[in-house]
């Protein structure tokens, strides 16, 4: 047996209530590791917005646990996504987000490709003026593609390419948005929260379960616990507010609300009747993640600069109330006490449960356990 299958056994115990993960998947290197090689690679992961890459040119690096890689716009405006190393002696090609005209060009010794990643130049590899070497053929040295689906504004990649179409991998959350136009989704406006101090873990499961809602949100919503329930279906976990009474407007937090994910990193949030926010986790470390979250209307309405910076208040201190419990879940994990993983409500957090199951299958490769061992509360 493994060490990541042996430190993962009080988790498969059949406990009542169930534990959580325990403190190591939250801290240690290893399980991190285990988490680049396997979570990040074999599943459909998001890892930017399409909004932020507006022109043929713009580049942006992203590096996702552990794997360094360049988005690109390309000339017919599609984007694509490439390992961010130069296939000369593997330097990291871009650093920052920036339009890099009609070539990648690498700063070392100038190998440069174009937007769909073919080798261009690769001045003087062979001796002066010499191009090219004997058995050097530039076509077996372009940049590296990665799998790439885009979702409306959303760029997911597939870093093995073996994952299950990116169309039936999220069938599931696509159901339950039927009804959005997507051609009316307009964006308003993106909060970048920079670093936060947890483990990406935290974050996801922070948003699936509603049941700290009305403590750690007192201030900002109004929404009944009674009136909250858990969402697990396939790649799609969440939670989900059917106000019995509307108490807010739009965009206030008392209005009906869906808070769905994708498995592993992708989070969304609907506000009924017509606004949306989704938000890019970019786990970085086994303690340490990045998030942004982009504002949209759904119905192509536009809104008064003071209702976006309305808005803009009221998500940054939602978000900030979140992250203090975040961080904090993290710095729970340095004590002994936290070892086996704490206890599970079975009627708020089975959803939990179920995102920590799949992290589990996936870092040591077990199957999920039987559909119906969670509470059907929805
Ligand atoms: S490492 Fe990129 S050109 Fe040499
Ligand atoms: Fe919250």
């Amino acid at each position: 047996m493994g060490a990541i299958e042996t430190l993962l056994e009080p988790f498969f115990e059949e406990t009542s209530p169930r534990r959580g993960l325990p403190a190591a998947a939250y801290t240690d290197k290893e399980f991190w590791d285990a988490e680049c090689m396997s979570v990040f690679t074999r599943n459909w992961i998001c890892v930017g917005f399409v909004h932020e890459l507006k022109v043929s040119g713009d580049a942006v690096p992203i590096k996702i646990a552990g794997h360094p890689l360049l988005l690109v716009r390309n000339k017919e405006g599609a984007i694509r996504a490439f390992h961010n190393v130069c296939r000369h002696r593997c330097l990291t090609l871009v650093e920052e987000p920036r339009n890099v005209g009609k070539l990648i060009r690498c700063p070392y010794h100038a190998w440069a490709y174009d937007l769909d990643g073919n080798l261009r130049a690769s001045p003087h590899f062979g001796g002066v003026n010499e191009h090219y070497s004997k058995g050097f053929d530039r076509k077996q040295n372009g940049l590296v593609p990665v799998r790439t689906h885009i979702w409306n504004d959303w760029i997911f990649v597939n870093i093995d390419g073996d994952a299950e179409p990116f169309e039936d991998y999220a069938s599931t959350i696509k159901e339950r948005l039927n009804g959005i136009e997507w051609e009316n989704l307009n964006c308003i406006g993106t909060l970048d929260f920079g670093e936060i101090a947890c483990n990406w873990k935290f974050i996801m499961e922070n948003f699936i379960e509603p049941y700290h809602v009305q403590f750690v949100h007192a201030s900002t919503t109004d929404q009944p616990l009674e009136d909250h329930f858990t969402i697990i279906d396939g790649n799609c976990l969440g939670s989900a507010v059917d106000l019995q009474e509307e108490i807010g407007t739009s965009g206030s937090l008392g209005v009906s609300s869906r808070y769905l994910t994708l498995y592993p990193n992708f989070i969304l949030g609907r506000y009924f009747p017509d606004q949306m926010g989704v938000y890019l986790n970019i786990p970085t470390g086994p303690g340490t993640m990045m998030q942004k979250r982009a504002l949209y209307t759904t119905e192509g309405q536009s809104l008064s600069e003071e209702a976006i910076r309305g808005l803009r208040k009221l998500w940054w201190d939602v978000h900030k109330e979140d992250h203090e419990m975040t961080e904090r879940l993290q710095l729970g994990r340095a004590s002994q006490v936290s070892a086996a993983g704490g206890v599970l409500s079975p009627a708020w957090e089975d959803s939990v449960r179920a995102f920590q199951d799949m992290v589990a299958r996936d870092v040591t490769s077990r199957k999920l356990p039987k559909e119906g061992i969670y509470n059907d509360n929805q």
